[in-house]
């Protein structure tokens, strides 16, 4: 029997600025992280000598992954390319794949990346203010467009959705978003097959 002053409710603190939380350890990924998922190899190859960068980083706030519950945290994704493709998270489905998911951007410009199995695809800018609905059965990838700042984003989705990312590990996103004349701009993946 659990107590009857145990604590169910979660108070959290993030920063508005950074998306940074003191009260979770955030989950990174690198660069290195990241193989096969940009189109430009060499460029990869290349930045991987040099250095091994924070690509992004989420801070999940950690409740319990069960029926009926919200997941939420904050999503940061840093400035860079590869090649003249942008920073992004790997992206990924729901296990339940009926789930919607908010994104609310804090700060920085980037573009959220969507995609169902019936090969429907939408891609949403964010800016500051905005939020975004990711529909249901639609995989989702953030991408920062800026020059310098990071992307900050808020998040919430149902808690026991679970993420699915071999789909999109093997064969990516429909589209690509890379720098033309210092411009995003959405193009073709060229590796997505049939
Ligand atoms: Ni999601």
């Amino acid at each position: 029997m659990p107590a009857s002053n145990e604590m169910l409710s979660k108070l959290v603190r993030f920063s508005l600025v950074d998306g940074m939380s003191p009260d979770v350890s955030p989950i990174q990924r690198r660069l290195s992280n990241m193989r096969g998922m940009y189109a430009d190899e060499a460029a990869y190859a290349s930045i991987l000598r040099e250095s091994d960068p924070l690509v992004y980083e989420f801070h999940d706030m950690g409740l319990p992954e069960k029926e009926g519950a919200i997941a939420f945290g904050t999503s940061i994704i840093y400035a860079g390319k590869v090649g003249d493709e942008y920073f992004m998270t790997k992206g990924h489905f729901h296990n339940i794949l009926a789930t919607a998911e908010v994104y609310f951007c804090l700060r920085g410009h980037g573009y959220m990346l969507m995609e169902n199995p019936e090969r429907n695809w939408e891609a949403r800018e964010l800016t500051p203010g905005c939020a975004v609905y990711v529909p249901e059965r639609y995989a989702h990838r953030s991408i920062n467009v800026g020059s310098d700042a990071p992307l900050i984003t808020f998040f919430a989705f149902r808690a026991d959705a679970g993420h699915n990312y071999g789909a999109i590990e093997t064969k990516g996103f429909r589209k690509r978003i890379v720098e033309r004349s210092g411009k995003p701009e959405i193009i073709d993946n060229p590796g997505w097959n049939v």
